[in-house]
């Protein structure tokens, strides 16, 4: 029989290396795909400015590989892109996994913080993201963890200065999508690291409770990168939904 399709779709500002963890151990059980993201990772191609705009790549990318109808999986900026993607084509979709995300746009304080965001990588690059990022990403507890906290400078340290404020650009101009959240009507799971600052539990617990039939599960001892900072928990997540 057919495995069934999972598009990973990565945060910011990261690229599908992010999902390593989850590619090897799902690929026993499902067809995983990880698209790079224009503009991060090995994409040739330069960063989408609109989160609509990342979403048609995604679509693009699921009619290429002849994929049909699949279980989207995102992460952080990645759930942006799959509310939208849900939105500009639901028949695309058989299930949904919010990681560590919101379907809310920018608050006007957020939005200030984009600004400033945009023009610390103007003047500093790359290199500003690398240094600032991590504590606002891992929890005290994986700050200290050579282990994760390199893995994840690593991975911004090889994005680019352009595509990390476009994308900057794309987070700051999305609308809010909670309207979809009473509209979603299939399968849907909600994962949330137990100490994430940028998505909290509580906020993605109300999320998932505004869904009809979804699942909210806190992956322990994580924080923003709970794929990453707890994979086995979030892989057992994935795997049972996915079951
Ligand atoms: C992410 O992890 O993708 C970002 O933290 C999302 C954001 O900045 O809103």
């Amino acid at each position: 029989m057919k495995k069934k399709a999972l598009v990973l779709i990565h945060g910011f500002p990261f690229d599908s290396s992010m999902w390593d963890e989850q590619k090897a151990f799902l690929k026993n059980f499902c067809d995983v795909h990880a698209p790079d993201l224009p503009g991060f990772g090995e994409s040739k191609i330069s960063a989408c400015s609109s989160i609509e705009d990342f979403a048609k790549f995604i679509k693009q990318y699921v009619e290429e590989e002849k994929l049909g109808r699949v279980i989207l999986c995102g992460f952080s900026m990645g759930g942006y892109i799959a509310f939208a993607f849900y939105e500009m084509f639901p028949q695309f979709v058989e299930a949904l996994i919010f990681a560590d995300t919101r379907a809310k746009d920018d608050s006007p304080e957020g939005k200030k913080g984009r600004d400033l965001a945009i023009r610390n990588a103007e003047i500093c690059g790359t290199d500003f993201f690398v240094e600032n990022m991590p504590e606002k990403l891992l929890s005290k507890e994986n700050l200290e963890n050579d282990l994760i906290l390199s893995k994840v400078k690593s991975i911004i340290s090889k994005q680019k200065k352009e595509s990390i404020i476009n994308a900057l650009i794309a987070m700051r101009e999305r609308k809010d999508r909670s309207f979809l959240l009473q509209k979603i009507d299939i399968p849907s799971l909600f994962i949330c690291g137990e100490k994430d600052i940028l998505s909290t539990p509580e906020e993605m617990r109300e999320m998932s409770e505004a869904v009809k039939n979804s699942r909210f599960e806190i992956v322990k001892d994580a924080g923003h990168l709970s794929n990453i900072e707890n994979s086995s928990q979030f892989n057992t997540i994935l795997l049972d939904f996915l079951k």
